[in-house]
């Protein structure tokens, strides 16, 4: 089997946009929550919000970290004479939800566009990217998702065929947004949406991204989730605390994944230092899936005050390794089977050098919530098809 060794990315190196100076008070850490695309898509209303806050309390997810609540597309209704934008039918009251999912000690995300219109085809932000940040402030919201969409229509048509234009257009769109939400004083997590194009990890901070999507859209598929989660290749340097590149919300307990498909995402993204947003239907939370989601030691990895992001150092077909260094001088170890086969494993080297760990160095294995003891370059793994296994090792 031929054996393709991969460029080794640092893992000690300093961030690029680590924050001189102050820690950055937004999204310290990545964002934790649950959004309502993956799962309501259009149909989400003002209940299912509140139901859904209240299932997060109850849950335990909040107790696990778990704290915005966010609206994604088909909240907005039309704007009225004086440009200023009403909800729609589905969400009769926006303060009056903003208010009940803060009584529950959670906070509110939106959902806009800096074209005239979203995704699914409502009113953007397009010329009116002060007064919808005004207005989102006096409802309280904490955190806007601010996705790309109908503004595609205006660079054609103000730059056909100019690339760089058009790149330009895209980053002060994004930084007037910006701009805005600063004015209103209240503190926003601004994530940005535009599918990674023209490597927006190398320019978001610069017009106050807190997070920024990496691609296209996630979908709740072993294939999609694998091929997006391993897309994250080479970003590490691009995240560190207050931005953070965003691989897409979680697709855990969505469509038929399995419980070592529902492990391989969310400890990918744990890995990743991935905002986690839970995408799922929160009244139909099994305990398999609510384990899966509420697993402290994995949400410890993610959140680990470090912000380093994984890095991928050894891949062999299907089978891969990441590693990421951690606050306490510790590492996470994470060995995927994105593959068809089981027991890829055998003889395969654990990189533990690569990692920046050595050979006996003590293992626990993080799913299993076993000691495993010092662990050794050529200990061995066995794999089942789509699964993982995920490590902190200490020295
Ligand atoms: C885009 C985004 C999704 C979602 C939809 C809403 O596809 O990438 O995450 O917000 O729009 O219309």
């Amino acid at each position: 089997m031929m054996r393709l060794r991969l460029l080794l990315v640092s893992l000690v190196s300093v961030p690029l946009f680590a924050q001189s100076g102050s820690a950055p008070t937004l999204a310290a850490k990545p964002p934790m929550g649950w959004n309502s695309w993956n799962w309501f898509a259009g149909k989400v209303t003002d209940k299912d919000i509140r139901q859904a806050a209240d299932l997060i309390v109850s849950s335990g997810m909040k107790d696990a970290g778990y704290n915005y609540v966010n609206i994604d597309d088909t909240w907005e209704g039309q704007r009225d004479a004086n440009g200023v934008l009403h909800t729609n039918e589905k969400f009769p009251d926006m303060k009056a939800l903003a208010d009940y999912v803060h009584s529950k000690g959670l906070k509110l995300g939106i959902y806009s566009s800096p074209g005239p219109k979203t995704c699914a085809g409502f009113e953007g932000s397009y010329q009116h990217e002060q007064q919808d940040a005004d207005l989102y402030a006096s409802w309280g919201i904490d955190y806007l998702k601010y996705d790309l969409c109908g503004f595609r229509k205006i660079m054609d048509q103000e730059a056909p065929n100019d690339k760089a234009k058009q790149n330009q257009m895209m980053r002060d769109a994004y930084e007037k947004m910006h701009q805005a939400i600063v004015k209103t004083g209240r503190p926003m997590v601004y994530s940005l949406c535009q599918y990674g194009w023209d490597s927006v990890w190398q320019w978001g901070p610069e017009v106050g991204a807190n997070l920024w999507r990496t691609t296209g859209d996630i979908n709740p598929t072993f294939e999609r989730m694998a091929f997006i989660g391993r897309a994250q290749a080479g970003l590490s340097k691009y995240a560190a605390p207050g931005h953070w590149n965003d691989p897409d919300m979680l697709e855990v307990g969505n469509g038929k994944l399995s419980l070592d498909e529902n492990r391989v995402h969310m400890g990918m993204w744990a890995m990743l230092a991935s905002p986690l947003l839970a995408g799922n239907n929160l009244s139909q939370l099994t305990p398999e899936v609510t384990a899966v989601l509420t697993n402290r030691e994995v949400i410890a990895i993610d959140q680990d005050p470090l912000g380093k992001q994984a890095e991928r150092i050894y891949v062999e077909g299907p089978i891969e390794i990441w590693a990421r260094p951690l606050a306490d001088g510790s590492r996470a170890l994470a060995i995927f089977n994105f593959g068809e086969d089981d027991n890829y494993m055998r003889g395969i080297s654990l990189h533990l050098k690569e990692a920046g760990a050595d050979n006996g160095w003590h293992a626990h294995d993080v799913w299993t919530d076993k000691d495993l003891g010092p662990i050794m370059d050529n200990t061995n793994f066995t794999l089942k098809r789509h699964a993982s296994v995920l490590l902190r090792l200490s020295r």
